[in-house]
């Protein structure tokens, strides 16, 4: 059985974006990226990098009046979701959580996507996290040193164990 879970060291920042490059190139189609870790410990960061990586000009910032920020420009369709206010976001637009859950359903189930996902842990559906029976990787991020990181690799799903290889063989250089 193939390992599917891999932890690496961030130093720095420019190592972050090399990360961000890596999960981009590993991509061919799709992939789910649930992303966890305090506030500051660089998700954010980590998204901006592999939208950037994915040839996205635009400035990516973290969706503000919504939960998912989309991109089309570059060389696949990018979703940065990020549920951290995911209450006030409801409340602003008054629709039910359903109805959300049903909008990504159809960007989960989109053939070439990249998604990736800040507090998905705070996404819940009946008590039930909505991410958890997703074919996904999982990034859990650590901040260990005021630069350091410590980033801890894991997927979930046949599809996911391809794109984890993939990343596994460039990290792994
Ligand atoms: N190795 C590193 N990787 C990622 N971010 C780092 C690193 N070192 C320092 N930072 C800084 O940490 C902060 C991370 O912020 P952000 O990405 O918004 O975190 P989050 O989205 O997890 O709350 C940024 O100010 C960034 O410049
Ligand atoms: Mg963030």
């Amino acid at each position: 059985m193939s390992k599917n879970t891999y932890s690496l060291r961030l130093p720095n920042l420019a190592a972050t974006d090399a990360f961000g490059r890596a999960i981009a190139d590993a991509v061919a189609e799709k992939a789910i990226i649930c992303l966890s870790g305090n506030l500051g410990a660089g998700k954010t960061h980590l998204v901006k990098s592999t939208g950037k990586a994915l040839g996205i000009p635009e400035v990516i910032s973290s969706p503000t009046f919504s939960v998912c920020n989309e991109y089309e420009s570059g060389r696949l369709p990018f979703y940065h979701f990020d549920f951290y206010r995911l209450n006030e976001n409801l409340m602003a637009t008054g629709s039910p959580v359903e109805t959300l859950a049903m909008e990504i359903d159809e960007i989960m189930s989109l053939k070439k996507m990249l998604s990736m996902i800040e507090w998905p842990e705070a996404f819940l559906i009946n008590q039930k996290n909505y991410f958890e029976d997703l074919d996904r990787i999982t990034i859990r991020l650590q901040t260990l040193d005021n630069e350091e990181r410590l980033a801890e690799i894991k997927s979930c799903g046949a599809l996911s164990d391809i794109v984890f290889q993939s990343l596994l063989n460039t990290l792994c250089k």
